[in-house]
């Protein structure tokens, strides 16, 4: 098991998640918003606010992640474990080109300096040729993204976190960031947690899905289990709030 969640509570806000993630295997966390969805990706990057106890058991690959010191935590951030936000322009840095951004984890976890033409690599697996000295805000939204995911994945995670990852994108441009996504964590074989409030989303990307519910996990199962058969009535209320009821 790439990731796994046992007994995870944080500050009483979620309680008592659990749940694992396989290797090259895509989990969809849906819920409504404040339901406890990007805490509980924040505590497995050790990103929680310091306000915020995390308790239970995260491991990835058998290692346990909480209470480790933040030394071992940046070494596995962007490393072994990447996470992609909703908003692109906050995770960039404005004032630096976006290969040298791109190039930035390959020069902290693997050392050296001239990792450019592997940068110029990347931002051509997300489409963006010739992009490398850009600055962010001579990019589009749905661009910045794609340096965010070249970012991501620069050191082929084990596990990628996207925290609604095109919910402030144009719908004709997140499309495009979901193929992204699913092509590179099928390349890498990458565990994938996604979070998303939109069904239609998790059943274009996510195998498996896992619905929480005031900061508890109240069900879980297949993508297809879940949205054609839901047994939790907040299951139910979202799946008759979203399109997909009308398609089916
Ligand atoms: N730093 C914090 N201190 C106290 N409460 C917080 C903090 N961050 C988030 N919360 C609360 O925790 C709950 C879950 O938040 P969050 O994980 O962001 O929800 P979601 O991502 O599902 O919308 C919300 O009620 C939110 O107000
Ligand atoms: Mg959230």
């Amino acid at each position: 098991m790439t990731l796994e969640v046992e007994g995870l509570g944080i500050g009483g806000l979620v309680r008592d998640v659990s749940f694992g993630i396989e290797r090259g295997e895509r989990v969809g966390l849906i819920g409504e918003s404040g339901s406890g969805k990007s805490l509980t990706a924040l505590s497995i990057m050790g990103l929680l606010p310091e306000e915020l106890a995390a308790s239970g058991s995260v491991k990835l690959d058998g290692r346990e992640l909480l209470g480790a010191s933040e030394k071992e935590l940046s070494r596995l951030r962007g490393n072994e474990m990447s996470m992609v936000f909703q908003e692109p322009m906050t995770a960039l840095n404005p004032a630096m080109r976006v290969g040298a951004q791109v190039a930035e984890p390959l020069r902290i976890h693997r050392g050296g300096r001239n990792h450019r033409a592997a940068a110029e690599a990347l931002l051509d697996s997300v489409g963006l040729p010739e992009t490398s000295r850009a600055y962010p805000h001579q990019l589009s939204g749905g661009q910045r993204q794609r340096v965010i995911l070249a970012i991501a994945l620069a050191n082929d995670p084990k596990l990628l976190i996207c925290d609604e990852p095109t919910t402030a994108l144009d719908v004709t441009v997140q499309a495009q960031i979901l193929d992204l996504i699913l092509d590179g964590v099928r390349e890498r074989e990458c565990a994938l947690l996604f979070i998303t409030h939109d069904l239609a989303v998790v059943a274009s990307v996510c195998e498996r899905v896992l619905v929480m519910l005031d900061g508890e996990i109240v069900e879980s199962g297949t993508t297809r289990e879940v949205l054609t058969a839901p047994q939790h009535d907040y299951t139910k209320k979202l799946l008759a709030a979203s399109d997909l009821e009308a398609s089916r």
